[in-house]
């Protein structure tokens, strides 16, 4: 595999799942960690300092992109140090399953109305960044005060749109990574790690 060599350059990767990893049913398909457990709730506290610097004095909407999402939002929310509201939305992409066309549907829309609102959207991965640049369209048309994006993982040189993610955890190679709410056809969501799969898990499943 290809993109495999790539990862491997990242400085600090765990070559390893942990050595628990046998007796973890969850862990039986993955090659190796990519971003440990310790180093993603380092850089979330990070994160949650800075956006608690840059909203203070105002009440932000955290809105998280289901599912993927939904692992990070309890986490970072738990790092910010001033008071903000959560709302959801669940999307999903048209076209083939491994491949964005940049058509979104909105499977569930927010509970909460965005005009004058400051709103940081909080995504898993921004990929080829068609589905965020749909978001961010329709989000503006919603004329909150203000609109950012945080996002975990952000993959390196393959966006197709021009994106502005003001916050990010991780610039990763181009491959495909599972865990801490990443799904491969719907698991692996509850590892505590970005991981990598081994090739055989994508002919198994
Ligand atoms: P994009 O529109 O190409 O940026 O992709 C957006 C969505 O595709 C993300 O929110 C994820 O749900 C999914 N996705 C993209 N890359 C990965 C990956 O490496 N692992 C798991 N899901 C991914
Ligand atoms: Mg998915």
């Amino acid at each position: 595999m290809e993109g495999r060599s790539a990862l491997s350059e990242i400085e600090g990767a765990v070559h390893v799942p942990s050595v628990e990893a046998a007796a973890d049913a969850r862990e039986r398909d993955i090659e190796r960690v990519l971003i440990g457990e310790q180093e993603i709730q380092d850089k979330l506290r990070e994160l949650g300092d800075q956006i608690t610097r840059d909203y203070e004095g105002r009440e932000p909407l955290l809105i998280g992109v289901l599912k993927g999402a939904f692992v990070m939002m309890a986490d970072l929310s738990r790092h910010i140090r001033i008071p903000l509201e959560v709302d959801f939305m669940a999307v999903a992409s048209y076209g083939a399953a491994t491949k964005t066309s940049g058509v979104v549907r909105i499977l569930k829309d927010l509970d909460h109305d965005l005009e004058g609102r400051d709103v940081l959207l909080i995504e898993d991965i921004v990929d080829s960044g068609l589905t965020l640049n749909y978001l961010l369209k329709n989000l503006r048309g919603r004329r909150p005060a203000s609109l950012e994006v945080c996002a975990l993982l952000k993959k390196t040189g393959i966006q197709r749109v021009h994106l502005d993610v003001k916050y990010v955890g991780f610039e990763i190679p181009p491959d495909f990574v599972v865990g801490y709410g990443l799904d491969f056809a719907e698991r692996f969501r509850n590892l505590p790690y970005v991981g990598l799969l081994r090739p055989e898990a994508y002919a198994d499943i």
